[in-house]
């Protein structure tokens, strides 16, 4: 039988093998219905106050428990992961981007770690097009004008931007959030392109039209849409050179990570008007993001909330909890990273 959380109604815990059941330390508050799934199959540690934890403060949260379930908030450097008592057995993220877990050395200490791929996917692409939209129409610099009484004046030449209808959308990384972004683009009539390391098959690509280099689609692409994890061959991939060969009048997207981006660079391309505007809903420096940036009207930003609608805040735990029952289970997790 399956109950309302979609589970085994077994309670789970003789699955677990333990004769107690495991200590969880969730180290962020998360959905009420995720706590109270975790909180029934889990001794589970919550953070109802959602205070974040100092570095120290993580380490020694972790030392009295069998598994964390953390978001990308929380660094797993190879320090941490160092000082992680010997009885924890998995990392279990709250998010599908993993950069903030150093994964070799959780391999190393035999630690598993998972992530929550697809559940986002949606709620992702929703924000990548608002990104967009809200760029191309100077979305902000109209918002700004409004609502600080500054809307003193109407005329044909008044606030124009640019149409994304029927331009050249390209997607950096091809994934399960740029495929669903590429579909949100299409229904504005863009041609969509990407750039992966190898063409996808026809069912995923869908017409998509195959780069085999970064620098084909960024030159191609009126709309550039980064969709790649960071990784250090990711990192600074739009770094000066290749933000100077989007097109003039481009608009550059990132929803994905900020250390894809060199900030600096891309603050001159906005300034010199060689980009005519970004949507950013990430940043290097989070929270907080980039003053250089915010100082400039041609940029629509966001505080890092692709994924945060209450449905996917919902499945995203549910993913990372389906996860941790798998490895107490000794099952292998669906969606294990290392
Ligand atoms: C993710 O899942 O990686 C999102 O960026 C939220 O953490």
């Amino acid at each position: 039988m399956r109950d309302d959380e979609g589970r085994d109604d077994n309670d789970g815990r003789e699955g677990f093998g333990m004769s107690v059941r495991p200590r969880l330390l969730i180290t962020r508050r998360l959905s009420p219905e995720v706590e109270a799934r975790a909180a029934r199959d889990y001794d589970a540690v919550l953070n109802p106050e959602d205070r974040v934890f100092t570095r120290d403060e993580l380490v020694a949260a972790c030392q009295e428990v069998d598994a964390v379930l953390p978001c990308h908030s929380e660094r797993f450097d190879a320090a941490v992961i160092a000082a992680l008592p010997d009885r924890l057995r998995v990392i279990a993220n709250h998010s599908v981007g993993v950069d903030h877990v150093d994964l070799a050395a959780a391999a190393g200490r035999g630690i598993i770690v998972t992530n929550t791929p697809d559940v986002l996917s949606d709620a992702t692409a929703e924000i990548a097009i608002l990104c967009m939209l809200g760029a191309a129409r100077r979305g902000a610099e109209g918002d700004r004008m409004v609502r600080e009484g500054r809307w003193n004046t109407w005329s044909p030449s008044f606030m124009v931007g640019a149409q994304i209808t029927g331009k050249r959308f390209g997607v950096l990384g091809m994934g399960r959030v740029g495929r669903v972004t590429a579909a949100r683009a299409r229904g504005f009539g863009m041609e969509v392109h990407y750039h992966n390391r190898r063409p996808l098959p026809p069912e995923d690509a869908q017409g998509a039209i195959w780069h085999d280099t970064p620098e084909s689609l960024i030159a191609t692409s009126d709309v550039l849409s980064l969709h790649c994890p960071a990784t250090p061959e990711t990192e600074g991939i739009m770094n000066a050179e290749r933000i100077a060969k989007m097109p003039r009048g481009a608009i550059l997207v990132n929803t994905a990570r900020g250390a894809l981006v060199d900030e600096a660079a891309l603050v001159e391309a906005l300034k010199s008007r060689h980009l005519f505007a970004a949507g950013l809903d990430v940043f290097r420096t989070e929270p907080g993001g980039n003053p250089a940036l915010a100082a400039l009207d041609n940029v629509f930003l966001l505080p890092h909330i692709g994924s945060a609608t209450f449905e996917t805040r919902i499945a995203m735990g549910y993913r990372a909890l389906d996860n941790l029952d798998a490895v107490f289970a000794d099952n292998e997790p669906g969606d294990r990273v290392a």
